[in-house]
Order: structure tokens, then C-alpha cells, then sequence
């Protein structure tokens, strides 16, 4: 491509150092605000309140609904931080994304009964399988095992159930089929992470997913959670703490402050939900691929990109499934940025093989810069997070460690990513006190071990009260 196009995608998509503080002040802000008021960041108070000291013990069944697979899983916790997982994974269509709730809810219970003729026979208990559901999506929750969908994310849009129970509308559906398991609690993906990695490393105050979507879950001391009136039936936490679901993706809709360009403008536009999301737009898997795709059909289009040196512009029908929506991913985009051949052959045989368009090398360097363009981008505004969390709880003037679980695809499989964001937070805080208060943990099967935590710590509390 031109050097005068390249040197506009880099000014476009540049995130400078000087930016830094601005913006996590600004985050700190929205998540002050998000615990007083409604219609800001969700800042979800949820119902743990207790975190699990590792001595935890029991076989339990567990749910994983993410933002790519599903999970059933049966987890036995063995105490001394110790598990096992057995599970099954099934990927989630396109169809079950886009259509309606009802069919996604009774396909789970299907998985479900799947799940159990194969691998639980030898779990044998009287009465039903207590199972704990993970959930990716932001819920207002009323109870431990009550939670009203608010509104889909991650371009899911079975509209008929929102506003509703999902626990009630899985529970339905299992009983339709006559299973004997009962969900016994609801919690989201991010506390899962927190949840597991405490297990194993106690200490940790935050679970963070950078994956399909992006989103953060922390202890939080009750005081500070003004929108809950403190004799409000759920304030009952005996540590005077409980998790926050921040659904952080929200940050930036109301205030403008995100650094946007007229990509991130246009994919917003054309996005299931315009205006909202908008931090998880530049930062998570299935956006920021979306973003690369709609930069490099442009380039196309504008004769910079497969014109085999002519400045052709190259029409939609030319360029197959790279001039539609999201049909370039997060792992695609991942392959790209991790060709590190002198010929960039992976990329050669990607574009040629899905789309069957023909690269010159000068086009795959483009292509390669645009991907890292954006992912360093996505890993630098998710610093911002990380530090805006770590800077309102004021957890650097404790003695102990900082303990971050994180989990998602982003994170566990985009080359680079982990790098850049330790990068940009020696950038914020600065590299000898992010080294020694610091400490980012890859959460091992986060969500399936943490929905089994929260299910177990349920149950406890269930039969303490019979
Ligand atoms: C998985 C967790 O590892 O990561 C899920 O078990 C979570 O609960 C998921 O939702 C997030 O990553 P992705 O890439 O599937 O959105
Ligand atoms: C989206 C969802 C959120 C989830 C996150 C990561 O932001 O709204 O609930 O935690 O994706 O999966």
C-alpha cells in the first residue's frame, strides 16, 4: 500500500503513552459512577460474597456458556487447591447465536443430557446434581440462583429472553427432558475466573476475560456500593465484601472518551447494538478482527491491497467472504500476526485458500501491520482497565501481592498479546513495581472449576439454612 495510507492507519489507530493517565482516570470515574447510579457501567453487584479458601471438597456438574463454546463439565475439587476436570465442548453456530433464546436454552439442556449419559454414571447421588451455570452475559442478579438477562452481547440476539430468568428458562428446559439436576446457582464468567484462580492462588481479588468479548469481575467492600440500600434484602454479606460484575465492555458509551476512529465509528454502526459496548468494540476477539477485515477490504476497495501492482480497485464480488461481516476471526487474525516466515506463507495461503485472492509480499506486510496496528491497540486500552481497577481499590499500597486471573482466548492464544500487556502496564505503573506487586495468572479452566466453586459454596450455604 501507499506509505501516505499506511501513515494514516497508524495515526488512526495509535494509542500514545500520553493518553495513558487521562483514560484511567476517566475509567476510575465510570466505575465509581457505575456503583452509584443506574444507566452507567452495570457494575453488577453479585451474590458471592465469600471466596474459596482452597479446601473445598466435591464432585460437581457445571455450565460454561461463553462466547464461542459451550462447556458441561464435571469438576471434583480435592481441597489443596487441587481438581479435576472432565469435559465436553461444543461450539456455538451462528444459527444458535441469531435465533431465538428459547432454542439456545433447550439445545444447552439437550448438551446437558448428552453430558450425563456419557460421563456421569458413576455420580450417583439421592436426589438431584446441584450444577453451576456460567454465564458470559451481563444479568441483574436477585438472588444466588436468580438472574435477569439485561440484554444480549457478543452478537447473540435471541430477543424473546431478555428481561427474563435464564436460570428458570435452563431449569424449564432440563425438566422438559426429565434430568435430574437442579441449577443451583448463576454467576458470570469473570467471576468464575476470579473464583478459580483463588482457589489455587489465594489472594486473588480479580478475574478478568479478554476473549470473544472483554470483561472484569472484583471484590468490592460494600460501603462503596452505593446503588444498594444497606438494608436491602441481598446486603447480607457477613465480610461486609462482595463480587461486582463490572461489565466493563460498557465503558466509554455515555462519556465519548475512547479514542475512536471512523472504523471503530462504522463498526459501531453496523454492530447488533449500536452505542453500546463500545470499550469491548475496541478491544475483544470478535471485534477487534472485524476491525482489521473492514480496514483491509478498504484498502481493496481503494486499489491498495491484491492489485498485483495496478492501484486496481477491486469490486465486493471480487473479493468472496472478506467484503462480509465478521467472516475474518480472531484466530485468523492470530495466524496472521504469528507468521513469522521470510515469505509470510501463512498468510499467502490463508487469503488465497478462504478467499481466493492472490498477495504480493508487499500486500501480506500490510496486511500483518494492520493486525498488529490494531491488537497492540486492544492490549494497550486493556491495560487501562487493569490499572484503573488496581488504582480505585488502591491496591498498590498494600504489602501483598496484586493477584490478576485471567482468562479467554485473546489472551491464551493471540501471540503477543500477554506481552503487550504487561508492556502497557510497565508503561502506566511503571516495570520494577508492576514486577513486584503485579502478578497476571492464567486462570486453568476458569469458568468450569469457578461455576463448580460457586455451586459448591451454595449448596453449603443451602443446607446451612435447612
Ligand atoms: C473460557 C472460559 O476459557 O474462556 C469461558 O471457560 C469464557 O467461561 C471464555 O467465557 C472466554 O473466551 P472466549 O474466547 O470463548 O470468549
Ligand atoms: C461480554 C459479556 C460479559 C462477559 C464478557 C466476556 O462483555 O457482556 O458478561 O463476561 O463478554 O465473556
Amino acid at each position: 500500500a501507499n506509505p501516505g495510507v499506511i501513515t494514516d492507519l497508524t495515526k488512526a489507530f495509535a494509542f500514545p503513552i500520553s493518553a495513558y493517565d487521562g483514560l484511567v482516570e476517566q475509567f476510575i470515574k465510570e466505575l465509581h459512577e457505575g456503583l452509584h447510579y443506574e444507566q452507567r457501567m452495570p457494575m453488577i453487584p453479585t451474590f458471592v460474597y465469600e471466596l474459596p479458601n482452597g479446601q473445598e471438597k466435591g464432585v460437581i456438574l457445571s455450565l460454561d456458556l461463553g462466547g464461542t463454546n459451550l462447556r458441561v463439565c464435571r469438576t471434583t475439587l480435592s481441597g489443596n487447591g487441587e481438581f479435576d476436570i472432565t469435559h465436553k465442548k461444543w461450539t456455538i453456530s451462528d444459527a444458535l447465536k441469531k435465533g431465538s433464546g428459547k432454542d439456545l436454552f433447550s439445545w444447552i439442556a439437550e448438551r446437558i443430557e448428552e453430558f450425563l449419559s456419557v460421563e456421569c454414571s458413576p455420580m450417583q447421588v439421592e436426589g438431584n446434581y446441584p450444577l453451576g451455570m456460567t454465564f458470559s452475559f451481563p444479568c441483574e442478579q436477585l438472588d444466588i440462583n436468580v438472574g435477569k438477562l439485561l440484554t444480549w452481547t457478543k452478537g447473540f440476539r435471541g430477543m424473546d429472553v431478555v428481561g427474563h430468568d435464564v436460570v428458570k428458562i435452563l431449569q424449564d428446559c432440563i425438566d422438559a427432558r426429565h434430568l435430574n439436576v437442579t441449577v443451583n446457582s448463576l454467576i458470570n464468567d469473570t467471576v468464575g475466573t476470579l473464583l478459580a484462580t483463588t482457589y489455587k492462588h489465594p489472594g486473588c481479588e480479580i478475574g478478568i476475560i479478554f476473549g470473544t468479548g472483554t470483561n472484569c469481575a472484583y471484590l468490592e467492600d460494600q460501603s462503596e456500593i452505593a446503588k444498594i440500600k444497606p438494608n436491602a434484602a441481598n446486603f447480607k454479606s457477613p465480610t461486609n465484601q462482595q463480587l461486582i460484575n463490572t461489565e466493563w465492555g460498557a465503558f466509554g458509551n455515555t462519556s465519548g472518551a475512547l479514542p475512536a476512529n471512523d472504523y471503530d465509528r462504522q463498526l459501531d454502526a453496523r454492530s447488533s447494538y449500536p452505542g453500546k459496548q463500545l470499550y469491548e468494540k475496541m478491544v475483544s476477539g470478535l471485534y477487534v478482527s472485524e476491525l482489521a477485515r473492514s480496514v483491509i477490504h478498504d484498502l481493496a476497495k481503494g486499489g491498495q491491497l491484491f492489485a498485483e501492482g495496478s492501484n486496481k480497485p477491486k469490486a465486493d464480488a471480487e473479493l468472496g467472504d472478506l467484503a462480509i461481516k465478521e467472516r475474518f476471526d480472531g484466530a485468523m487474525m492470530g495466524g496472521i500476526e504469528g507468521d513469522e516466515s521470510p515469505n509470510l506463507d501463512a498468510i499467502e495461503k490463508h487469503f488465497l485458500t478462504t478467499y481466493n485472492l492472490k498477495t504480493s509480499k508487499a500486500d501480506r506486510e500490510t496486511i500483518k501491520y494492520i493486525c498488529q496496528l490494531i491488537s497492540a491497540r486492544a492490549a494497550r486500552l486493556s491495560a487501562v482497565g487493569i490499572a484503573a481497577l488496581i488504582k480505585k481499590r488502591k491496591m498498590l499500597t498494600l504489602s501483598k501481592k496484586v493477584i490478576v486471573g485471567i482468562d479467554g482466548s485473546l489472551y491464551n492464544k493471540y501471540p503477543h498479546f500477554k506481552q503487550h500487556l504487561e508492556g502497557a502496564l510497565n508503561e502506566i505503573f511503571d516495570a520494577p513495581t508492576v514486577k513486584a506487586k503485579i502478578s497476571l495468572i492464567t486462570a486453568e479452566d476458569g469458568s468450569g472449576v469457578g461455576g463448580a466453586i460457586a455451586a459448591y459454596l451454595a449448596s453449603k450455604h443451602a443446607s446451612s439454612h435447612a
